[in-house]
Parts: C-alpha cells; structure tokens; sequence
C-alpha cells in the first residue's frame, strides 16, 4: 500500500480506489505533493510539481528563491522563506524570527499504526489492516525535526495524517500555528462544502465557490461547535452522489479548529485543517515535543456517496472503540424534555413504568438531581444527589428502576460550574476567569480549569464517585458552553496561548479515564446538542447527541450534513412530543419514529402523558428498531434524496454488507398537491440481484431499482414518511 522509490525518491501512498504521491526535490531536498486522486501505476508524476521545467529550480535559479518558494506544492508549509501562501506551521524563535525550513532526513515505512500520546485516532484492528510512513524533516538552523505521518487502510479510502515537531535543540521555541494537513492541488473549478449550523440546525451541508484568497470556516469557542465543523471539502462543481470529484478532510479534534483553502495567483490551491491559531502558542522547550492532531483525508472520483462510505468505514472500523459498536444500544426514554427540571423519583418511576409496557429499556435520568439545581441557574459543579427530590439517592432510584427490567443512565456536565454553587464559592479560582475582568456567563456558567491537576482531580472523583454509588450503565456527558476568558493559574503569562488545547486534552484525559475505569459504560456525548460532534469524541464515546433539535423536519437536514462523515451508529435520535419544543411544528408520531431510527433511537418525552394510540404505536416502534438496527447499524448508508435540495422530499437507504437486505426511508416533508408518485433510485446495488418489498410481495430487478426506480406514492399531509424493506430473491 505504500511504495518508496528510492531511485526517484517518490512516496506512493495507494487506497484502494486511489493514489496519493509526493516526493523528494531533488535540488533543493525539500518534500514536494505530486498528485492526490484516481489510483495510478505510475510513479514518476515529478512534472506535475511545475518545477521540472527548470525555471523555478533554485540550482537553476538561485538568484531567485523566492519564485520557487511561493509556488512550489511544499508537503508541509512553513513561514518566512518567501512562500506568501498560508502555512502550516509557524514558529518564533529566540530571536524574535518566524523563518522555518524544512529539508528531508529520513523516513520509515512500517505495519500497523502508533498511538499518538494523549489524543484520539484512528487504530489498527488487525494485522494488515494498515501501513504507516513516517518521514522525519529538520530545520538545522532552528534544531526542529517535524515528523509528518501518512497511514494508509487495506479497507477503506482514506488517508489519515498527524504532525509531531520536536525540539533537538538547546532553546526554546514557540509554535504559533501547526496545521495538522497542508496539501496544494490544483484549482479544477471547486465548490467549497462545510457543514454549517447553529444551535438546533447543526452541520447542515453548504456549497460556495471557491474564489481566489481564502476560503474556509473555524471555531474558536474551545468545542468543535454547532456553527462550523472541523471539515470542508472542495467539490467540482454540481457534484451528486454518484458522479463528480471530492476531496475531503475532517479532523480529529474537539475544541478550536481552522479549515480554510486557499487559492493564489496561479491557482493552486492550497488545503489547511488544524488547531486554530486563535489565542495559540506553545512553548516547546528543548527536548519537548508537540503532537497535532489527526487529519482524515478522503478523495473520491465517483461522487459524495463513496466520500460517505469511506469516512464511515474509517470511524467504524478504526476509530470507535466502545464495546457498543456492534451492539444494538438500549432503547432510552430521557426525561429532558419530559420534565426539564420537575421531577422526582416518583415522576421517574412512573416514566419508567410506562416506558418498560411499551419495549423501552433503559431510563435516562437528565439534568436537575443534584445540588440545589432547580433549574440551570445555579448547582453545576455540585454533584452531591438532591435527596429532597430523591429521596434514598441514587442507589434507591436505580433500585426501583432496575426492579422495573430497566437499565439506568444519567446525566452530568463535569466541566462546568454555576457561580451559585457550593464548588464556586470553597474555589472562585478554579473557573476561568481573567484577573480583575467580569466572566462572560453562558447559560449562568463558567467553565473549569481543568487544565489544573487540582481540578482535574476534583471533576474525575465527582464523575467516578457518581457512577460508581449505583448501578449507572450509561452517561450523558454534556458541556454546555463555549470558552472564553481564557485564564489559567495554572501557567505564567507567556504560556497562556497553550490553554485551549490543554483543555481539549484535559477533556480527552478524563473520558480516557472513565472509559478504563468503566470499561463495559455506555458513553453518550453531548454539547448543547451537537455542539461537540466530532471524531474526537468519538474515539471516546459510540454516541454522540445530535441536536437538542428533536423535531423530525429540522432532524432530515441536521441528520444528512451529520451522516455526510459518521455513520448512523453515532447518531443520537429521539422520538419527542409535538408541537416540538425546540421549533413549534407538529409532526406525524409515525414519522418521528422513522427519523430516530436512522440513529441510535429512543424516546425524549413523559410517557405517562401518551395517548392510547401512542401507547400502541411505541410498542411498534420499538419491534421495528430491534427488526432493523442491525441493518442501520452495520451496513452501507447512500443519500437517495435531499429535502435541502428539492424543498420537498428527502430519502435515504441502508443496504446489509452482504446485499441480503435494505430498508430505505422516504419522508415527504412540504406536500405538493396532485402529484401521481414519486421514482426514487436506489444506489450501490448488485444490478444482477432481485428484491422483493416485503409490504407488497413485489419483486424487483436491482437493475430496475438503480435505473428507474422505486415508485412511492403520493400522501396525504405534510411530514408523512415510509420504510420499505427489500429482501433478496
Ligand atoms: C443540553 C442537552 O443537549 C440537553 O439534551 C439536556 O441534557 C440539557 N443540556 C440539560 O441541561
């Protein structure tokens, strides 16, 4: 998979559907991209760099450097040598100078994958599986060795990459920017698509054109945030699901991030995904080393639908670690939107009782049972049980609920503390705060410092002690704000830029910690919603809460921009009451249960406030889960309509690895009227295959169901949906 020609010096990193080749510059022995796209046999791609045309070639012409700095597709970029491009990683050294220069010392090619300490990425599942290059440039002038990593997967398309610089010398310096991808291609008329959003309209999918200077998103709030992933791709243009060019990116991080392409002068386009530059500087003294998180890269040549597939195969097969992957999660009932703050064991028993009649497993206790928390206010950070609403605590709770044949999950928020709370008032400066400046509240919250191990430790205990005083099978970890005043007492004042990330790492440590401790846990991540989905978390957790958003119509968008990269596995969904809470809309009881069946599946809601008919439909409901997750679980996803581009109608489908079964959904969201059907086509078939819809005993060619189609008939009203189940012949 990956190929050293030592004669020519050219890296060749083959997936299995494409190539990505780069290699050394002879002259100069700076490290040179090639090529990324469709895979090739041959090797020797040197021209496409421009450079071999002798113009540039600083031996050629020396007098001018810089026309082959700013212009050569460096591998890795650097600052201050006459490359007027953005880079990738920027220093300053003792001398107050921001030049880096880096030249190619060594490489080597080797099975399977390292770990990178302290970070989430992706792993080796077996032996075989992946082929790691690890090529070491220096700086002599700075004493730097920059490690740059490609691995490579025998089963899926992507390409993932991480960055380690190391300090060789006797001073310190400091980093400014480290970007853990830099890759120049050439501008083939690109779109650029991110996954924009907002709280409640998380990572919905945006396409704009990719003009000269930059282009691109970022969060600095310290989470990987609602209103920008930490991925872009750049499009050709009119892509759809089976026909146009992507490349992809998405990045292993959960806190501040930078994604942008940039297109210069000649149009070459250069592509960065990192750690935000935003109030970042590290300090890397003599022998330190500083490792940047991973980057995932994905092209495909056969549209958006084969970009999916690898990303999900990618998080699935190497990334998630949970015992819970391959396993059907419990269907939950959760009382946030239930009850908010107004309930009591009693309340929860009696929800519990009612959800046990209908299939529904497992009780998850939300936010408000602890401290004085009733309502968000104030308590945060208090994690002692409020007895006056459970009485006999936690252990008397789950008791009741586990007699009902329920698991029992709960809720916490362990980096947060309201200013009104017992922890605030014993450690004022355990929040961030900056000196003699009022703290910006989000929510009536501050945030820890738990960069500092006091508080570290503090969190920890409150998370260990909590799970561990009854028997609590699942977590929600929400964290409900972003981060600013950045402060930390924990560090002198020229070391302040290294919080943010100490922080995203603190967060990595301490569910590192809960998922070793607890090795057979549940974990849910939660951030506001989605406001912390990333692959981050998901090396931590199977599971991430989509979106506070629980309304079925904003679900269809939010759910296609999210299952654009992740699988549905990770996909938190929940059938709640209507009008919805979060958007006022009411939607059919049917349909927001096929919604939540592309996730992981429960229920948001009081259940001793169900109808009869509700009753009845929940036992249904969850038959129909414990029928398909399997299917929606383990097999191959495709977009078969987009709600986001028609205006009217959206669908998807799930097809079992071995093409023995597929379940397509079809949600008819804005009615239009007097419309006789709708052909739907379905996507990834063996076109020699028959299926039969098990609803109406038809039986279909996969031929007919890729070319013409699947016919849905019109419905009565808006939001109605459908599941058809093929089964083959
Ligand atoms: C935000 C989460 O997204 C909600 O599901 C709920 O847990 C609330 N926080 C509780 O405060």
């Amino acid at each position: 998979m990956i190929k050293y020609d030592d004669k020519l010096k050219i890296f060749k990193l083959d997936t299995i559907n494409t190539s990505y080749i780069f290699g050394l510059d002879d002259e100069a022995g700076y490290l040179c991209h090639y090529y990324y796209g469709k895979k090739l046999e041959s090797v020797d791609v040197r021209y496409l760099s421009r450079l071999y045309d002798g113009k540039y070639l600083p031996g050629v012409n020396a007098r001018d450097k810089n026309g082959f700095s700013d212009v050569a597709p460096f591998e890795f970029s650097t600052g201050g040598i006459g490359d007027f491009r953005p880079h990738a990683l920027e220093i300053i050294d003792k001398n107050g100078s921001i030049a880096c220069e880096l030249f190619y010392d060594s490489h080597r090619i080797y099975e399977g994958k390292e770990a990178l300490t302290g970070l989430p990425a992706t792993f080796s599942n077996k032996k075989g599986d992946v082929q790691t290059l690890e090529i070491t440039l220096k700086d002599k002038i700075l004493k730097l060795a920059v490690k740059l990593s490609y691995s490579v997967f025998s089963d899926t398309d992507a390409i993932v990459r991480s960055v380690k610089v190391i300090n060789e010398g006797s001073d310190s310096v400091n980093i400014t920017k480290i970007m853990s991808l830099s890759l120049d291609l050439d501008n083939e008329d690109f779109d650029l698509l991110s996954l924009h959003g907002s709280w409640g309209r998380e990572r919905t999918m945006e396409y704009r054109d990719l003009g000269h200077g930059f282009t691109g998103v970022s969060s600095q709030r310290g989470v990987s945030s609602h209103q920008e992933h930490p991925f872009i791709a750049l499009t050709s243009k009119n892509i759809t699901q089976t026909e146009g060019s992507v490349y992809a990116f998405n990045l292993v991080y959960s806190g501040s991030f930078e994604a942008v392409a940039h297109r210069n002068q000649f149009d070459l386009v250069r592509v960065l995904l990192g750690i935000s530059p935003y109030n970042f500087k590290w300090e890397l003294k003599p022998g330190d080393e500083f490792i940047a998180p991973e980057a995932v890269m994905v092209h495909s040549f056969k549209g958006l639908s084969a970009m999916t597939t690898a990303f999900h195969e990618l998080y699935r097969n190497h990334l998630i670690r949970s015992p819970y992957l391959h396993k059907k999660r419990p269907v939950l009932i959760n009382n946030w939107e239930g009850t908010y703050f107004d309930f009591d064991t009693e309340k929860l028993v009696n929800i519990a009782k009612e959800a046990a009649k209908g299939g529904i497993e497992m009780l998850v206790m939300d936010d408000g049972w602890f401290g004085n928390r009733f309502d968000d206010n104030r308590a945060l950070g208090d994690w002692k049980v409020n007895e006056e609403k459970l009485p006999g605590g936690l252990k008397e709770l789950v008791r009741r609920v586990n007699d009902l044949g329920l698991k029992f999950g709960i809720w916490m928020e362990p980096e947060m503390v309201n200013p009104d709370s017992d922890l605030y008032r014993a450690h004022p400066d355990w929040a961030f705060e900056i000196p003699g400046r009022d703290p910006s509240l989000s929510r009536n919250q501050l945030v820890l410092d738990i960069t500092r191990q006091e508080v570290f430790d503090y969190v920890w205990n409150c998370v260990e002690s909590t799970l561990k005083s009854a028997n609590i099978e699942y977590l929600k970890w929400d964290m409900n704000r972003a981060l600013c005043d950045i402060y930390s007492a924990g560090l002198p004042a020229d070391r302040q830029g290294e919080i943010m990330h100490r922080y995203v790492l603190s967060v990595y440590k301490l569910q590192e910690k809960l998922i070793t401790t607890f090795p057979e846990f549940l974990l849910e991540n939660c951030s506001s919603g989605g406001g912390r989905f990333d692959p981050g978390m998901l090396y931590y957790s199977p599971q991430i809460w989509t979106s506070d958003n629980t309304d079925a119509g904003a679900r269809l968008l939010i759910q296609e921009g999210t299952a654009l990269i992740y699988p549905l596995s990770t996909m938190g969904a929940h059938v709640s009451v209507c009008p919805n809470h979060a958007m006022g809309r009411n939607t059919p009881f049917e349909t927001r249960g096929n919604v939540a069946l592309a996730g992981t599946f429960g229920y948001e809601l009081d259940t001793t406030k169900f109808t009869d008919e509700e009753r009845e439909m929940v036992k249904e409901q969850v038959k129909t889960y414990h029928k398909y997750n399997d299917l929606v679980r383990e097999g191959d996803y495709y977009r078969l309509a987009s709600l986001r581009e028609n205006g009217v109608y959206d669908a998807w489908m799930v097809k079992s690895k071995d093409d023995k079964e597929i379940l397509v959904t079809f949600v008819l969201a804005n009615k239009v009227c007097n419309v006789k059907g709708r052909k739907i086509k379905l996507l990834g078939l063996n076109e020699a295959y028959k299926y039969v819809d098990e609803e109406t005993k038809v039986v279909y060619g996969a031929d007919v169901l890729s070319n013409a189609g699947i016919l849905i008939s019109d419905m009565w009203g808006d939001y109605q949906s459908k599941l058809i189940h093929l089964t083959k012949v």
